[in-house]
């Protein structure tokens, strides 16, 4: 099996370091805090609430775990079912599971079938009016608020619910989750702005009700020993220095770096060396490069032009400077225009105040171009 999984977390084993983060958390729910994760994409959020859930679980503690993802929801509506779905496949699993469907499927007024294959069960909503929606919500606070059971209830993507047209969202979920005395929260998402504002505006209605916490890149030097103890437990030798120069060369960037490895890791050889790390990432870049040209059929050509040159400069602080608005040919007004359309697509982030191409294979393909 390949110790780098990309897609989904699959055990402690595989997972590096997050010590300090997971203490945290565990600290937040056994005394009553809700946390807000935040940390930007691609480095390990939902990794490490897996990772915490998969510890609760396996220590047999008395919690009982939700994890939903909120991130393809775009109506309270389908808040609703996503909670409502991941409540009833948790339910399944507890005593008096028809009766405790019954009391929810009730409340949320929902049609229910149980699907053949995976006998889990799927439902439909389908509110005519707004307020139905709220009642709905309203009644999976009060069965949960009901169970003698403990929550642990994570909402990945979570600021997903200011896109909501329903505008009192927020109210209405802090009215709710407010009244839980015994069940705790982590909110997670990577649009840290729009996060930091929920939580800590004055005014929001979630204003200062859970503790923030920014998820840092991991420490290099773990994580090059992690990896490195994974490719010699494989009988693979590799150098310590060249996983290191490789994890710090893609910007500490989890899922870049477990791409990479993963990749690295498919070699054949009992010695991994700087030959075959160079031909691996050339084909990752290779592999992708159709997707990096049709970036240019969708952006405009300053959209693109502009990706490009923050990956030449690699992080660039300034991009109002004339320094590099006349090395790069550009006016101040479109540099502005379009770093905030590639920030608002997500193909730029602004961090420790430098602005960077948010994929790091595409950075660095573009700083070949
Ligand atoms: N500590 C870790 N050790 C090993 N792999 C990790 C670790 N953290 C995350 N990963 C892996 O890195 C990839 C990205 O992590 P994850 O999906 O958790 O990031 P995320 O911050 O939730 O991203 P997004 O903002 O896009 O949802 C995943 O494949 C995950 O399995
Ligand atoms: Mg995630």
């Amino acid at each position: 099996m390949n110790p780098f999984p990309i897609l989904d977390y699959i055990k402690p084993e595989l997972f590096c370091d997050r010590n300090s983060e997971t203490q945290e958390l565990i600290s937040a729910y056994k005394n009553g805090r809700n946390v807000t994760l935040t940390s930007i994409r691609r480095l390990g959020k939902t990794g490490l609430i897996k990772h915490l859930f998969f510890n609760i679980k396996k220590n047999k503690e008395d919690y009982r775990l939700l994890y939903i993802d909120i991130l393809k929801t775009e109506k309270l509506q389908d808040f609703i079912q996503v909670f409502s779905r991941a409540l009833l496949i948790e339910e399944k699993n507890n005593s008096n599971w028809l009766k405790k469907l019954s009391v929810l499927i009730a409340g949320i007024k929902a049609k229910v079938s149980i699907d053949n294959i995976t006998g889990e069960p799927n439902f439909e909503i389908a509110y005519s009016k707004p307020e139905e929606a709220v009642q709905s919500l309203e009644s999976i606070f009060e069965y949960l608020a009901k169970q003698k059971d403990k929550y642990l209830i994570a909402i990945d993507e979570f600021q997903q619910i200011t896109t909501y047209p329903e505008k009192n969202t927020e109210a209405i979920l802090r009215t709710n989750i407010q009244h839980q005395h015994k069940d705790n929260y982590i909110f997670s998402g990577s649009s840290k702005h729009i996060l930091i504002s929920m939580f800590n505006n004055y005014g929001r209605p979630f204003y200062q009700s859970s503790q923030m916490l920014n998820l840092e890149r991991i420490d290099i030097d773990v994580y090059a020993e992690f990896i490195k103890k994974k490719f010699n437990d494989a009988g693979k030798q590799i150098e310590f220095s060249l996983v290191k120069e490789y994890i710090s060369f893609l910007d500490v960037h989890t899922f870049y770096v477990q791409y990479f490895f993963n990749k690295l890791f498919t070699y054949s050889t009992k010695v991994v060396t700087k030959k075959h790390s160079t031909t691996v990432f050339k084909n990752i870049l290779n592999e992708n490069e159709f997707v990096y040209l049709n970036y240019r059929n969708i952006l405009t050509s300053l959209q693109f032009r502009l990706l490009h040159a923050v990956a030449k400069e690699n992080n660039i602080k300034s991009p109002n400077a004339n320094s590099f608005l006349r090395k790069y040919n550009f006016s101040q007004s479109s540099v502005n225009k379009s770093l905030k359309t590639l920030i608002d697509k997500e193909m730029i982030y602004h961090e420790d105040g430098a602005y960077k191409v948010y994929d790091v294979f595409f950075s660095k393909w573009l700083e070949r171009l």
